[in-house]
Order: C-alpha cells, then sequence, then structure tokens
C-alpha cells in the first residue's frame, strides 16, 4: 500500500522528518522562510496530514484545499492560526505541542522581564557604542525585581512555571484567570481581578491563549492603571495587547519596560515602538532552544502519526 502523504510547511529539526518518513510519503517546504499562501494552497491538495507552523494561517479556504486532509499537526501550543470549527466540521483532528515548551517559554520570560528591569539590552547597547565612561551612581537605574509582586493573565502550564520561577525571586504572586480551575492552582499564589492585578502589580506577565475575549486585553484603561515602575511581559500573543496603547504608555512612561517576544502584526513591527528604549523586543524565540523545538517537531510528528493511523494523538484540541 503507498504511504499517506504529508506535507510539512518548513525546515524543523531532523529526529522529527526521519519519524515522519517512517509512516508517510513526505513533503516539505524545505526552507527556513514561510511558504506563501499560493505554494501552500497547491501543496497541500494531495495531503492526509499536515505538519504546519503557527505563521501558516489554516483557514477554510485552506482547508477546502485539501479534501483528503484528517489531520493538522500545529508546530506550537497555540492554535489560532487554525479555523478549528470548520477543521472539526470536517472531522480534520487539530493537534498542538502542549508541555514539552512549558519551561523554555517560562526561562524566556525571566529573561526578558529580567532585561527589562535591569535595562540589559540598553546597557548593552552603550556598552558598544562606546559611552561607558566608568561607574556612575545615577547610571542606568533599573528597578529591583527581588520581593517585589508580579501578576501572572492566564495561569496555565506556563504561567504556572513563570510562578514557580518567582518564589526564587521571593516575589508575591498575583494572578488572573477565567479559564481554570481555583482548586488547581497553589493557595500560596494570590487570585485577583484583572485591574487590580494591573494596579497592584510590579511585573506583569502573559500567557493566556489568543481567543475573541483576550484580543486587546490589555488595553489603554489597563495600561493606565499599571504604576511607572510597572514592567510588562509579553511571551504568548501579540493581540493580547492593544500595541498602540502601549507605545503610548511606553512613550509617556506611564509603565517602566515592556519585554515583547510577540507582536500584533508579526512579523511587522512599528517604527514607534522599534524606538523605545523601554522596550525590549525579541522575534518570538519563546521556545527556541534546540531541545524543545526538537521535542515538540517529535511531539508534532507522534500526533501526526497516530491519528494517521487511527490511535489517540498524544495532544488534540478538538
Ligand atoms: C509559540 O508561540 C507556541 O504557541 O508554541
Amino acid at each position: 500500500m503507498p504511504k499517506p502523504g504529508i506535507f510539512v510547511t518548513r525546515n524543523i529539526p531532523q529526529p522529527a522528518l526521519d519519524r515522519l518518513e517512517e509512516v508517510f510519503s513526505l513533503s516539505i517546504h524545505a526552507s527556513d522562510q514561510a511558504i506563501t499562501r499560493a505554494q501552500l494552497l497547491a501543496a497541500v491538495k494531495e495531503s492526509e496530514a499536515l505538519l504546519c507552523l503557527l505563521t501558516d494561517t489554516i483557514d477554510r479556504e485552506l482547508l477546502d484545499a485539501a479534501p483528503k486532509l484528517k489531520c493538522v499537526s500545529n508546530l506550537a501550543v497555540g492554535y489560532n492560526n487554525i479555523d478549528l470549527e470548520y477543521a472539526s466540521s470536517r472531522n480534520i483532528v487539530v493537534c498542538n505541542t502542549p508541555g514539552v515548551l512549558t519551561e523554555s517559554t517560562a526561562d524566556l520570560t525571566w529573561a526578558l522581564l529580567l532585561a527589562c528591569a535591569r535595562r540589559v539590552v540598553e546597557g548593552d547597547s552603550f556598552v558598544r557604542a562606546g559611552r561607558f565612561e566608568g561607574w556612575g551612581p545615577m547610571l542606568m537605574l533599573g528597578v529591583d525585581v527581588f520581593a517585589k509582586t508580579i501578576g501572572i493573565i492566564g495561569m496555565g502550564r506556563i504561567g504556572s512555571a513563570v510562578a514557580r520561577r518567582a518564589e526564587g525571586f521571593g516575589m508575591k504572586v498575583l494572578w488572573f484567570d477565567p479559564l481554570i480551575d481555583p482548586q488547581t492552582v497553589s493557595a500560596k499564589y494570590e487570585r485577583t481581578d484583572l485591574r487590580h492585578l494591573c494596579a497592584s502589580s510590579d511585573f506583569i506577565s502573559i500567557h493566556a491563549p489568543l481567543t475573541p475575549a483576550t484580543r486587546h486585553l490589555i488595553n489603554a484603561e489597563l495600561l493606565a492603571l499599571m504604576r511607572p515602575h510597572t514592567v510588562l511581559v509579553n511571551t504568548a500573543r501579540g493581540p493580547i495587547v492593544n500595541e498602540a496603547a502601549l507605545i503610548e504608555a511606553l512613550r509617556d512612561n506611564g509603565i517602566f519596560a515592556a519585554g515583547l517576544d510577540v507582536f500584533e502584526h508579526e512579523p511587522e513591527i512599528p517604527a514607534e515602538l522599534l524606538a523605545q528604549d523601554n522596550a525590549v523586543l525579541l522575534p518570538h524565540i519563546g521556545s527556541a532552544s534546540v531541545e524543545t523545538r526538537t521535542k515538540m517537531a517529535l511531539m508534532a510528528a507522534e500526533n501526526a502519526i497516530a491519528v494517521i493511523q487511527g490511535t489517540e494523538p498524544p495532544a488534540r484540541v478538538n
């Protein structure tokens, strides 16, 4: 019997490709650049499985271009790039890669938080520009982290991993998450509403999924509740924050700094944001370690294999 066909939309770690080839006839957009929409529409015509990325829009048009599709395996924990409802109506199984990227993403969140608090990136640029003329009592003052309060928006796997790290910094942890059963969250952490979290936290970190309810959740009104020493970190999805309102808050010193791994219209970043010294900007690398990306790719491969073999995949979302 011929092997079923899978299309992989970009170069991914080799162990996952090797594993896929055991089961599938593999086609790949063998590039580190995103596939174009036209290429993707043409590539999935005969595919029974699709291994795609968060940068690929898997909407109704794309799914209709793939009449034989049984599985969409997303190489990401977030799946807001996929029309889940339409996929479900077509009995297409959608899978993601939860769990394996939790700790890496929590680590990167802390890298951003600390970089913002202590002006690490600004300091590095200052030194490289030849502007360092010696120690100064007023030079590049940041804000302390130890024993402060962190507010976590979204207390799932990644939010909880960020909270665990905060304990090492002697921090008080506040959290907001309307979707989670409070019984599943440690009583050491204080559940609160979003307004109180914004007004009372020295550091705010976002770990919610992007849904219609969380789009622009952090808006001008909530930013106005934050204080001039507050640091906002977003490693979840850009559109959760109203970027125009955030730029204003950064420009007017309404908050101290923002650490952003994600952007509202990725990969476009407004010039006004690029111009802010009090923003640390990263190219969506929350899970980008060799170990984690390999685990994610292998999990995405196992998801697709399980669906095609008629068994339960490690992580299905519909
Ligand atoms: C990355 O942003 C992911 O959702 O895995």
